[in-house]
Order: structure tokens, then C-alpha cells, then sequence
């Protein structure tokens, strides 16, 4: 491991306060928020951001694939829709972390012309900002990165690895050679 870059501490701060900021904006609202997990890499956030937050919700999940290994192909798969139709609600949809931003723009596309939500939230764990490509900005946001690193844990996976990891943290050379093997195997 190179750098642990968030503590699971300091994760779950940043988490409370994105709740706080999602039950302020729905607080007076006439109806449930529905909050879409991008799988698979949101589900650790999703479960925590569910848990602190107040108020009622209705939970689904979406899930596209674009990255494969370190890098972000910038090909999208819609390999799940939700489950529940969305027409006139409210979604909050809740992502791991924006690179490029192909992943959310082709979401938030593709929900809006197919479901015809009432409105749609851009919420984000991460923003990693050098490598954007699409002009893209979350809503409610939790950490900014301004340099171009590959993290994995919380959620985010080296091919699938990394993902129960309770911090986020830089994988080394080291790491990523013997999760090469490993994948080998
Ligand atoms: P984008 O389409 O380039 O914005 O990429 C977004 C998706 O790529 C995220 O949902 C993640 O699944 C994945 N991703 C982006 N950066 C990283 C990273 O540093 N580690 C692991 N996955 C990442
Ligand atoms: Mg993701």
C-alpha cells in the first residue's frame, strides 16, 4: 500500500454530512426520494449514507460497468435497470467516485429520457477531477481529488478485488502484482 488516502473515520463523517444535506433538501417534500446505488462500487456508501440518513426513502439500484483494470474505457454497459418505475419522482443517485464522468452523464441521460423523473440528484463520494472528459458536476459532493491516483477499498475494486476494504487507500507496484497473480489463479 502506497497511502491510505480516507480513514474509514473520515469516511464516515463525510458520509453524515452528505446525509444531512440530502434531508435538508428533502425535508419538506410532498414525496419520497428514491436513491438509486450505482452498483457495484456504491453499495458501501449507499449502506452507510442509508443508515444516517432521516427521513423516509425508497431504495434501487442501477448497475453499468465502464472500467476494466486501471482505466476507464469509456464504454458504458447497462448491465441493471431499476426495479421500480420512477416517472415523476424524485432520484438521488449515488455513485463511488466520478473520473472522467462518462458513467453519470450516460446515466443521468439514459434515466431521464426512459423514466421522466421529477428531478434528478447528482450525489458523489469522490471527485476526481484531472481526468474529466464530460462537463459534469455532482450536486452534493464528499471528497475532492485533484490528482490523478487509482484507489481502491469502499467500494472501489482493482478488477473486482479491494472492495470490502473498510478505508480507501493507493495501491503500490507490490499490491498490484500480487492481485495480478491472484486474478491468475
Ligand atoms: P467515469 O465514467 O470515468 O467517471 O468513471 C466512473 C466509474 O469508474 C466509477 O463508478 C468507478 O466504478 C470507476 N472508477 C473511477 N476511478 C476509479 C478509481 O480510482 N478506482 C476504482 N474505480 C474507479
Ligand atoms: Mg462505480
Amino acid at each position: 500500500m502506497k497511502e491510505i488516502v480516507l480513514s474509514n473515520e473520515e469516511i464516515q463523517e463525510t458520509v453524515k454530512r452528505i446525509a444531512k444535506e440530502l434531508e435538508e433538501k428533502f425535508k419538506n417534500s410532498d414525496k419520497t426520494p428514491i436513491f438509486v446505488g450505482v452498483l457495484k462500487g456504491a453499495l458501501p456508501f449507499m449502506m452507510d449514507l442509508v443508515k444516517y440518513y432521516k427521513g423516509d426513502l425508497i431504495e434501487d439500484f442501477i448497475q453499468v460497468s465502464s472500467y476494466e483494470g486501471t482505466a476507464s474505457t469509456g464504454v458504458i454497459h447497462l448491465k441493471k435497470d431499476l426495479s421500480t418505475d420512477v416517472k415523476d419522482k424524485d432520484l438521488v443517485i449515488i455513485e463511488d467516485i466520478i473520473d472522467t464522468g462518462t458513467t453519470l452523464s450516460y446515466l443521468k441521460q439514459y434515466l431521464q429520457i426512459k423514466y421522466q423523473p421529477r428531478s434528478i440528484t447528482l450525489v458523489t463520494l469522490l471527485d476526481k477531477k484531472p481526468l474529466r472528459k464530460v462537463d459534469l458536476e455532482a450536486d452534493i459532493k464528499g471528497i475532492t481529488l485533484t490528482k490523478n491516483q487509482f484507489l481502491v477499498g469502499y467500494g472501489l475494486d482493482y478488477n473486482e478485488l479491494c472492495r470490502n476494504v473498510p478505508y480507501i487507500f493507493i495501491p503500490d507496484e507490490d499490491d498490484l502484482a500480487r492481485w495480478n497473480q491472484e486474478l491468475k489463479n
